[in-house]
């Protein structure tokens, strides 16, 4: 079995971990994780993981990995070494080191990727590899973690713009209170959804959900109570040439589409957007009751919530489990708290 790492951004760490796990799980690449670091997991699997991996907004890079060793004394050390897949005779190469944390070894980065790119011209001799710096065919990367570090080469890192040219603010329809892309696709990734299946978002707004949704390739339905954010999420939709979905007005607690393999959505509990009227508790229990009647069983449902309201109480009441929970600082006045439920 080979062993990968995927290398999760700094900043949403926790929401990282959880989106490349149900990314595997959704596209049915059966993996064990054999190491779980600051910012890394390792895992190991006989299927190709790069297309589920590519789904995600907060997995950095994925390495397939060579070695894996220490650094004493300015000394490298090597201890466990793995098989890749094979490299071009004659192609270039780099060797790039990435350090998470604190500096806690005195070699410097540019003597590190020395050292480690003479070991990949060694280790891969009879490839005649060459050296280049400025656009080689492979890069070998390592990841430093206190003294140790795992190397690998890069099989697909993750490409920002893909995500910055969606932002709320550059889409032709912008109301305050729209997430950013990529937690948006984050959360959307958290349902499992699949290419060819219908995911819906009951409270749709802007239709950041939708629009990632239906990147992935997925039949996307939205539905609003506000017609304005209906016609807005159609804006958004054709602004970004999207075919695969549809956007009704209609109410979160009385849908009448009887059908859909996930949801994930973002319903309303800030100053920013309203609940029009009703109580943010009893709005969230009313649309989870009526999920149950749509959410096809054994599927997921993605939702988010403050911190501040007893989430877990409010789940206990439904049939639901909850499958994953986590807390996001967002401001002094929100902690953002996801649910993942089944
Ligand atoms: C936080 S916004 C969704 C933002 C959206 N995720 C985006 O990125 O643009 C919540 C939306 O829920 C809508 N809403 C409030 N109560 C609703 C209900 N009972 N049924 C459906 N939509 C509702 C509001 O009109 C608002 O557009």
């Amino acid at each position: 079995m080979k062993k990968y790492l995927a290398y999760i951004c700094g900043h949403f760490q926790p929401i990282g971990y959880e989106e490349l796990y149900a990314v595997l799980e959704a596209e049915n690449v059966k993996y064990k994780v054999v190491e779980v670091n600051s910012q890394t997991v390792i895992f190991e699997t006989d299927d190709n993981p790069i297309y589920a991996v590519s789904r995600c907004a907060f997995v950095h890079s994925l390495l397939e990995l060579t070695d894996v060793g220490e650094i004493d004394d300015n000394k490298i050390l090597f201890q466990n070494s793995y098989e890749i897949s094979e490299l071009k005779t004659g192609s270039t190469f780099c060797s790039r080191v990435t350090r998470i944390g604190k500096k806690e070894v005195k070699i410097t980065s540019m003597d590190l990727e020395r050292d480690l790119g003479n070991h990949v011209y060694n280790k891969f001799e009879e490839n005649k590899l060459e050296v280049n710096l400025k656009s080689p065919d492979y890069t070998f990367r390592a990841i430093l973690i206190k003294n140790r570090f795992f190397l690998g080469l890069e099989i697909w890192s993750v490409n920002r713009k893909k995500y910055s040219i969606r932002e709320p603010g550059k889409r032709d329809f912008f109301r305050p209170g729209a997430m950013r892309t990529d937690y948006a696709r984050a959360l959307v990734n958290l349902s499992r959804i699949r290419r060819g299946e219908i995911f819906f978002d009951p409270f749709c707004g802007g239709g950041g959900f939708l629009l990632e949704a239906s990147y992935l390739g997925a039949y996307a339905i939205g539905t609003d109570l506000d017609s304005y954010a209906v016609k807005g999420s159609v804006r958004n939709m054709k602004q970004f040439k999207r075919s695969n979905y549809e956007v009704l007005q209609g109410d979160s607690r009385n849908i009448s589409i009887k059908f859909f393999h996930a949801v994930a959505t973002d319903p309303p509990y800030s100053l920013q957007s309203s609940t029009h009227g009703e109580k943010v508790s009893k709005l969230t229990y009313d649309f989870l009751i009526e999920s149950k009647e749509y959410l096809m069983k054994n599927r997921y449902l993605v939702y988010c919530t403050p911190s501040s309201l007893e989430s877990e109480a409010i789940v206990e009441k439904t049939d639901y489990q909850i499958v994953t929970l986590i807390d996001t600082f967002i401001h002094k006045s929100l902690t953002r708290r996801v649910l993942v439920l089944k």
